[in-house]
């Protein structure tokens, strides 16, 4: 019998194509004449990142039982911690590529100054969280990369001062999730876009190009455990939630718990605590990236009672409170601040 082909060509003819992040990128420097591509490699030193940590978090378990934790492992090699490990790739990929002026790691005291040839093209700075929710991975569940991209100021007297400017200066933000699949969100400022890795190719293939995220939705992502020590606001925000039919869902890894909001709406919050006074999370690269995404897919993000792009960062690990998700969402929790 001869296979009926006529859906997959109605399909070709419509203009259909197979996106992978790799010709997103360069269908996206095409669009702007001047560009050196010097952004194009930083983004695919990410993507490349990001392949490489989801290869070891994928045997995580695996490599455990090859060696005993703290000593050599079967190829002599001393077993590390995936925290150690994700930043040394990222420090590896980003390090040797041309334009990046400066890095920084949540796994690094201070900012990494790259003295390759960052003046040639256009020069930037790359802060990341290699690996957020990372205990997650002892139970196997979801944990992520954060990234945040800013252009570099030749002027600023040091590195530390190149890096103070506000979220809304992040020339392109994103994440990725290491779940049950592993999936690449990034925005460049026009909208929200995610990619799916496609284990058998080696891609990341575009499955989404226009991410908006729901106005509303009855679900609040926050660590309750701390409600007692939530400034009052917080407490009367969730007495009313309950009051009011909504559920609860908390990862314990930021990049898992945005990513559901993103798809599915809601709320996530982190509020100040008695233990973390200013908040848990970091400005630099936990929040402000991700504040990023959800305001280009149609949501609100917050600290406190302030626009969260709008922080002006003192430090480059300085903490902050967060509220962010479906914009509706958002502006319930505004409402109960006071
Ligand atoms: P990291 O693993 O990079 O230190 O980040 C963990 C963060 C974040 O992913 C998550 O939202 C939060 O810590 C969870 O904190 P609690 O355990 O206090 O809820
Ligand atoms: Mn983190
Ligand atoms: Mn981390």
């Amino acid at each position: 019998m001869t296979p009926d082909t006529s859906a997959l060509s109605a399909h070709l003819t419509r203009g259909d194509n197979l996106v992978t992040l790799q010709s997103h990128i360069l269908a996206e420097e095409a669009r702007h004449p001047g560009a050196t591509g010097t952004f194009s490699w930083i983004l695919s030193a990410l993507s490349i990142s990001a392949k490489m940590i989801a290869a070891r978090i994928r045997r995580a378990r695996l490599s455990d039982v090859l060696g005993n934790v703290g000593t050599d492992n079967v190829q002599g090699e001393q077993q590390q911690k995936l925290d150690v490990i994700a930043n040394e790739i990222l420090l590896r990929c980003l390090g040797s590529r041309s334009g990046v002026a400066v890095l920084a790691s949540e796994e690094n005291d201070e900012p990494i100054v790259i003295q390759s040839d960052a003046d040639k093209g256009r020069p930037y700075c790359v802060l990341f969280d290699p690996l957020d929710g990372s205990s997650n991975l002892d139970v196997c569940g979801g944990v992520g990369t954060i990234f945040s991209i800013l252009r570099h100021d030749r002027r600023a007297p040091t590195a530390q001062a190149a890096l103070m400017q506000r979220g809304a200066e992040q020339v392109a933000a994103g994440y990725v999730l290491y779940g049950s699949s592993t999936v690449f969100v990034l925005t460049t400022g026009t909208g929200v876009r995610m990619f799916v890795l496609d284990p058998a190719v080696g891609a990341f293939m575009l499955v989404e190009d226009n991410i908006r995220i729901p106005a509303t939705s009855k679900s609040y992502s926050v660590n309750e455990g701390h409600r007692k020590s939530f400034p009052a606001g917080y407490q009367r925000y969730l007495d009313w939630a309950q009051d009011n039919g909504y559920s609860s869902r908390y990862a314990g890894a930021m990049v898992a718990d945005v990513h559901r909001i993103l798809l599915k709406g809601g709320v996530f919050l982190y509020p100040p605590t008695a233990k973390a006074p200013d908040g848990k999370l970091r400005l630099m690269y936990e929040a402000n990236p991700m504040a990023f995404v959800i305001e280009q897919a149609g949501g609100k993000a917050f600290a406190g009672k302030e626009r969260l792009l709008d922080v002006a960062p003192t430090s480059v690990h300085q903490r902050t409170s967060v509220v962010l998700g479906s914009a509706d969402e958002v502006d319930h929790v505004l409402a109960h601040l006071g």
